[in-house]
Formats: structure tokens, C-alpha cells, sequence
């Protein structure tokens, strides 16, 4: 499963730095966040500014360094409340014994401290020291009182530590924390999704690419779709808290988080592998696949030699997907797709009555700026006339914004009682 690190938009960490030589890993540990889009802000003790200094982390995090409790500057730009306040999660890393204690305590003699007791969200704490110190029992009974109120804790790893020990006391590797703090928010998003998400509890089965019909054991038929539309799709489908089955032509992008990934080759081999989804259950099936009408009557068993000047390879036509699912007795909200070149809402309006579609968003492909290869997209989508729902246009914006206004408009043909319209 590939992680996206780009999709935590507007959640605020602040990442606590106390006094040990960890110290310097966090100077990636807030790059990393930053990366994956967090707003991070940094609070450092006294004991940590001996190793590493706050212009660092200024620099790193963008934004001022707090350090101080009774600095009454700082205190007027965002005072240890208003920090407790702004923050969704407090990462203190390394968090070294001497603080530890002092939560366990409950002592308020730094701002660090002072922040652990004035707020209401998760606070983790990565503890990282000499591995005598991290065994010591007091360092023990201090972390089991932490757990006890709540606080995460991301174990130490065992290695050769800066003392020159070896044992437990390392912290993880920044990667690894910013990780586990990402994983952590999509879980929490995921939740959200799978509860009040415009698709949730649906499960929605995508094609999506190309196919490839084979001529011999080295060629084949094949076209130029990329597969980003029904990639961003499937993105789009799971934020929206569905399942999601991506079935993928050959194509060479990540699989979107969360999402399942079933890889064919041919357009029969999609066929078969839509069949079998349907028999699993499946509420919307979005045909994205740009799938090759046509295959070759005979594969040749072994690679075609060169000989005259012209070759004849006889063609034979493929089944429609979208349109063979359609027909099916347990048939799903049914989505499709038409790129056109021109009279292109004519075409579609017709593909929507002739596949039996409920759906269909149609595009202009000899238009240079949207389609196939391109990151961006413009579409028209028409509903079936049983939901008395007018086309809508949706203007030109990235796959991911296009698609996301998609699942807004299965969600509202899904939700649309055509009863209602006429009670007006
Ligand atoms: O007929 P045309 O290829 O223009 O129709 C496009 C729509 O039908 C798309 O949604 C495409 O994924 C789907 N389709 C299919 N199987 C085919 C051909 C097209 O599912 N053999």
C-alpha cells in the first residue's frame, strides 16, 4: 500500500524538544512534518536549546520558536494557552526522563510542562536516553503513570546510543515518527469518512487505464490512457469513506491509500474481474478504462516474423463492461465515461440511454489542456432521466478537484428521490 504523504491539510502539531542529544533528529522530524502539510510549531526547553538552537527549528518549522513561560513578549503573540489551544496533537521528541518526571508530577516550571497540563488533545511522547537511565525504576513508574493518563508513548528502539551503551533508549527515526503521526490522522479521518463520508458504507469498484490486447508473446494493442481519472477517483471515493476495488490496465502510478488494487491486462480479463466484484457486492461501478474496442481474433503463439510488406491481423470486437454490468440482474449505480472530439454531449447523451447508464461524464479530448495525459479535467455530466436531475458543468480543474466534485454528484443521484420533484 503506498502512503500518501500530502493529504493532511490544517492540522497543527506542536513537537516539544527537551535536553538530550535526540535533539538533533528533530530538526528533520519537523521537516518531515512539514512535508506531509502539517502546521507545525515548535517548544523547546532549556535543556534541549544546549543542543540544538531555536533558529533551527524557526527556520525549519516557519514559525517563531516558544520557549519561554514568563516571557511576557511571547506571551502576548501566543501565550501557552492559546498554544494548548491551537495544537491537535503534542509530540514531545526526545522527551528525556527529567521531563517525563515532571509530567508524571504534574509540575508547571516551564512552558513545556505548563503546555502538557493546559491541554485537551493527544500527547505522545517519544522518550529517548541512556538505556541505564531509560531501565532506572523511576523513569519506569513515571512512564506507566503517563500511560495511565492517557499519554502515547513511542518506545525507544534498542542500539549503540552517543554515550557510547548499547540498548534500549534510541528514539525512532524522524521518518518513522512522522509516519506514525500521519498514519495517526488519516485513521482519525478515515473514521470520520466511514461514518458521515458522502459515500460511506458504499462500495464502489473502478476501472481505470488502459487495456492491452495481445497480438504475440512481445506485442499488443494498447492506447495512450494514463489512468490519473479513475486513479483520483479512487483517492476521491475512499475520502468519501467507501470501499474501494481500483481495477488497473497497465499503468505506472501508486495506489491511492486505502485503496484495493486488482492489475489486468486485457479487456476481457477486466470483464471477468468486474463480474466477480459484482458478486462480492458492489452499490457504484465507475468505468474510467479507456478499454481497446477491439482484440486480436488469434494471439500468435510465438513472435510474428518479419515477411512481406504487409501484415493483416484480424480483429475481433471486445465486450463492453460497463454496459455488460449494467445488464445485470444485482446491478449497481453505474457510472461512465465518454472522451470525445466533437458533438461531444450529443455522443454522450447517447452512450448514457444505450449502456443503460445512470451516469456519464463526458470530455473534450481535442482539447490540448484536459484530458488523457493531462493533470487537468473538464467535464459535463449527465444523469439518467429517471432522476430528473440537470446536467452539470464542471469547470476545468486538477483530476483530484474533478473528481471530487464526481462523488458529490453520485452522492446526490444516489440520495435524489425523483417523488419529491413532483410533489412541487
Ligand atoms: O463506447 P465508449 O468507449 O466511448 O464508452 C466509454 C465508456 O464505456 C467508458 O466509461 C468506458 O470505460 C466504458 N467502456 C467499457 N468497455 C468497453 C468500452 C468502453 O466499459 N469495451
Amino acid at each position: 500500500m503506498s502512503f500518501d504523504l500530502s493529504v493532511i491539510p490544517n492540522k497543527n502539531i506542536i513537537v516539544g524538544i527537551t535536553g538530550g542529544i535526540a535533539a538533533y533528529k528533530s530538526a528533520i522530524l519537523v521537516r518531515r512534518l512539514k512535508d506531509a502539510g502539517f502546521n507545525v510549531r515548535v517548544v523547546m526547553t532549556e535543556g534541549a536549546q544546549a543542543f540544538i538552537t531555536p533558529l533551527t527549528f524557526q527556520a525549519l518549522s516557519g514559525n517563531p520558536v516558544h520557549t519561554q513561560l514568563l516571557d511576557p513578549e511571547a506571551e502576548a503573540g501566543m501565550g501557552h494557552i492559546e498554544l494548548a489551544r491551537w495544537a491537535d496533537l503534542v509530540l514531545i521528541a526526545p522527551a528525556s526522563c527529567d521531563t517525563l518526571a515532571k509530567f508524571a508530577a504534574g509540575l508547571a516550571d516551564d512552558l513545556l510542562s505548563t503546555l502538557y497540563l493546559a491541554t485537551s488533545v493527544p500527547v505522545w511522547v517519544a522518550p529517548a536516553m541512556n538505556q541505564q537511565m531509560w531501565a532506572a525504576k523511576a523513569t519506569q513508574r513515571n512512564l506507566a503513570t503517563l500511560v495511565d493518563d492517557g499519554v502515547h508513548v513511542i518506545m525507544p528502539e534498542s542500539g549503540s546510543q552517543a554515550c557510547g551503551d548499547v540498548g534500549l533508549g534510541r528514539m525512532p527515526e524522524p521518518e518513522e515518527l512522522a509516519r506514525q503521526v500521519t498514519d495517526y490522522f488519516h485513521k482519525a479521518q478515515r473514521a470520520i469518512a466511514e461514518k458521515f463520508g458522502l459515500l460511506a458504507s458504499k462500495h464502489v469498484v473502478i476501472t481505470a487505464g488502459p487495456t492491452r490486447e495481445a497480438i504475440d508473446p512481445v506485442r499488443y494493442i494498447s492506447n495512450h490512457s494514463t489512468g490519473k481519472m479513475g486513479f483520483a477517483l479512487a483517492a476521491a471515493c475512499y475520502a468519501a469513506g467507501a470501499k474501494v476495488t481500483l481495477i488497473a490496465g497497465p499503468v505506472s502510478l501508486d495506489t491511492p491509500n486505502g485503496v484495493r488494487r486488482i492489475n489486468v491486462s486485457s479487456a476481457v480479463q477486466m470483464l471477468d474481474t468486474s463480474m466477480q466484484l459484482l458478486d462480492e457486492g458492489c452499490d457504484v461501478f465507475i468505468a474510467t478504462a479507456a478499454v481497446a474496442d477491439y482484440r486480436v481474433a488469434e494471439v500468435a503463439e510465438h513472435k510474428i516474423k518479419k515477411s512481406g510488406d504487409e501484415l493483416d491481423i484480424a480483429l475481433i470486437k471486445n465486450p463492453d463492461i460497463v454496459a455488460t454490468i449494467a445488464q445485470q440482474d444485482k446491478r449497481p449505480f453505474m457510472v461512465g465515461f465518454a472522451a470525445e472530439t466533437r458533438n461531444v454531449e450529443e455522443y454522450a447523451a447517447g452512450k448514457l440511454v444505450a449502456k443503460k447508464l445512470d451516469m456519464i461524464a463526458c470530455n473534450d479530448v481535442s482539447r490540448a489542456d484536459i484530458g488523457f495525459a493531462s493533470d487537468e479535467n473538464a467535464m459535463t455530466v449527465f444523469f439518467a432521466e429517471g432522476y430528473h436531475l440537470p446536467k452539470r458543468d464542471l469547470e476545468k480543474a486538477s483530476k483530484q478537484e474533478i473528481a471530487q466534485q464526481l462523488v458529490e454528484a453520485i452522492h446526490d443521484a444516489l440520495h435524489h428521490d425523483p417523488a419529491q420533484d413532483e410533489a412541487f
